[in-house]
């Protein structure tokens, strides 16, 4: 098919070279010569309007899965639209732009000039955090998982809430993050100081009883994971590890944030970590995904080349051990795209969630996404099981074969960098948990956004056990980003958007308990809908974050910004509060919530910790910390 963005795009290069020839400057040194205050020179003169139409109409005016309507965007607001393109996900649909030409085009979008940032207010601890605080509580939960074997599940003793006190659970503080339109970065908390990042890369230590800042640390781009927490150089502090968006992996001291070592284990200039770094034994192991499914969808991009895995890095220096490619090295394809630009494969397969380990068995596990070019491999929406030693792939379970797609995709089929296969997306986002079973035996639990949950007998090579599809899945279907373990329950979330593109689609939002031992459901708890009118398509109903459970207690929150409290026996829910609104926050400055979306909760110590907030995939933006406890205290 004919591929409209490409052709858009040369009609602006050849207006180009008009005004180039006329002007007698270069096209390109003319346009990077204007800054914003400047006088809008000719060759710039054209309207938000005729911007909107040459570069953003086709995928922005019709229906196109999960790319938000035009009549969205004044409800995104200006601000947000100029992110996408300045540094966001419309980076390469904005690629040769000018900032005035994206500025107007915001503002044409957005129906309003644009709000020059004004920086929230962060509000310090009167004394300074001076290594482990005197009479502090000595409970810690150290990374995304809980443990080594990604269950979510918190003990008793460091939940310090029962079953009987989450129905007086209250708000106690609320957490402004500083110029953040989303928060899904997952505190966790070491004696009594909280340890998380943020959407403009400022890591902070907060304290579990005020909210108040001991200190912050600038990574360079948006922390969206977890911080895994552990010892450095052992007699002397513990670090907090982590990566941002551009790719870099940070080793901080605990005490200060001080930065220890900083590195690019990938050099990929897309490579993005979006799940939380696993720390074990004196490695790190760093999941490997990147925005290049973005990238794809400039048709003058040569798609694809970026490939998934892990890296394992040194915790002592940050020296990398090996990286262990979920892909065989991309190669011409021998084919060219609707440009003529050579394709290569195969590429993709990236891993979006924190990495499982087997101690037992020397190997760690982690689910792959789709490929981002044909022809697809046998790697892609699979479970890998890695040795821990050298990175060596031991084995792999498929769920899906020939799912290869990326951004081009969405304008209606194969054309541009949409590959041959052109999709269906059905990643496994979420980690994978090792549990036991009563027998003895272990047992890995994981889940598709097709909405399958399956369990894999890590004694036969991944040899499939049960299977139960749960959800309808989709794009943004089926289990996201986080399931738990709750005795031999395995507890599930589905995420299930319905995007109105097929009438028959039937979404099956909600939590479901199953049973580890058949797959067989236990209980289904199906999603409440907290949409206020008028609010769709960025308010839905679909359970998509990570969940967590105490004894008793599973904890979930909901795209529509509602957060519960689920009885484990029945499904029904113990508490609710809606954080789609607006919160008084302990600096002064008012905070919103939104989307509950990405990591889930944490509870410690008695108070319960979630994020709202989410500017991904058109859900409901936020930048809130809410911390609740029994009564407010
Ligand atoms: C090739 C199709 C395509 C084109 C062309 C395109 N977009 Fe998008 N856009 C999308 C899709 C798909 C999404 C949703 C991405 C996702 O999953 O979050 C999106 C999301 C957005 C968002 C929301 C970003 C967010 O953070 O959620 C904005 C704002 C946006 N586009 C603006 C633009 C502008 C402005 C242009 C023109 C310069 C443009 N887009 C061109 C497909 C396109």
């Amino acid at each position: 098919m004919i591929y409209p963005i490409g052709h858009r795009i040369n009609v602006i290069k050849y207006a180009c070279v008009i005004s180039a020839v006329l002007i007698t400057q270069s096209c390109g040194k003319r346009i990077a010569n204007v800054s914003p205050t400047d006088p809008i020179p000719l060759v710039e003169a054209i309207s938000g309007e005729e911007l909107y139409n040459e570069r953003c109409a086709d995928c922005h005016d019709g229906p196109v899965a999960r790319a938000p309507h035009k009549i969205v965007f004044p409800l995104l607001g200006p601000e947000h639209v100029l992110a996408s393109m300045n540094d966001g996900i419309m980076q390469a649909q904005a690629a040769g732009l000018t900032q005035v030409q994206k500025t107007r085009l915001a503002e044409y979008l957005g129906e309003r000039p644009i709000q020059r940032n004004t920086e929230s207010k962060l509000l310090f601890c009167d004394e300074k955090s001076d290594g482990v605080k005197q009479g502090m509580s000595a409970t810690e939960i150290r990374s995304w998982g809980m443990s080594p074997e990604n269950t979510r599940s918190i003990s008793s003793d460091i939940a310090g809430l029962t079953k009987s006190d989450v129905g007086q659970l209250e708000l106690k503080w609320a957490f402004a993050y500083p110029n953040a339109k989303q928060a899904r970065s997952q505190p966790i908390v070491s004696q009594g100081e909280i340890f998380v990042g943020s959407h403009d890369g400022t890591i902070y230590s907060l304290d579990l009883e005020t909210g108040c800042a001991n200190w912050t640390f600038n990574a360079d781009s948006e922390v969206r994971h977890a911080l895994s927490l552990g010892p450095w150089e052992h007699e002397k502090s513990e670090a907090l590890f982590f990566g941002d968006n551009a790719g870099n992996v940070y080793a901080i001291d605990r005490l200060d944030g001080e930065l220890i070592w900083k590195t690019r284990p990938n050099d990929h200039p897309d490579t993005v970590i979006t799940g939380s770094p696993k720390l074990y034994g004196d490695k790190l192991y760093v999941p490997l995904s990147s925005k290049e499914w973005a990238s794809a969808a400039n048709p003058a991009y040569g798609c694809c080349t970026f490939r998934g895995g892990v890296a394992a890095l040194n915790t002592f220096d940050g020296a990398t051990q090996w990286i262990s490619y979920s892909t065989d090295e991309p190669a011409p394809t021998g084919q060219v795209n609707t440009e003529n630009v050579p394709l290569m494969a195969p590429s993709g397969a990236p891993v979006w969630n924190s990495p499982t380990i087997d101690a037992k068995r020397n190997r760690l596990y982690v689910g792959t996404g789709e490929n981002y070019s044909s022809p697809a491999s046998d790697t892609s929406d699979a479970v890998l099981a890695i040795d821990l030693e050298n990175g060596e792939l031991l084995w792999h379970y498929q769920t899906l074969e020939k799912d290869a797609w990326n951004m081009a995709c969405y304008v209606g089929g194969p054309g541009g960098n949409c590959p041959s296969e052109n999709g269906p997306d059905l990643d496994i986002g979420a980690s994978v948990i090792l549990a036991n079973l009563d027998d003895g035996r272990d047992i890995i639990l994981a889940g598709t956004k097709g909405g399958s949950v399956f369990a894999l007998d890590p004694d036969q090579s991944g040899v499939l056990l049960w299977e139960n599809k749960i959800g309808s899945g989709g794009l943004a279907g089926g289990v996201h980003w986080g399931m738990t373990l709750l005795n031999d329950s395995l507890i599930a979330a589905i995420a299930d958007t319905d995007f109105g593109l097929d009438p028959d689609y039937q979404g099956f939002p909600g939590l479901y308990s199953i049973d580890i031992d058949d797959g067989k459901v236990n209980w289904h708890s199906p999603a409440e809908d907290h949409c206020p009118e008028g609010s769709r398509p960025m308010c839905d109903h679909g359970m998509s974050a990570a969940i967590t459970s105490i004894p008793g207690v599973i904890f979930a929150g909901s795209y529509d910004g509602s957060f519960m409290a689920y009885d484990d026996s029945t499904g029904a829910i113990l508490w609710k509060f809606l954080t789609n609104r607006s919160f008084e926050t302990i600096s002064g400055a008012t905070a919103s919530g939104g989307s509950i979306e990405g990591d889930g909760p944490v509870i410690i110590d008695g108070t319960v910790l979630i994020n709202s907030g989410y500017s991904f995939g058109t859900r409901m933006q936020g930048n809130v910390l809410l911390a609740f406890s029994a009564d407010g205290n």
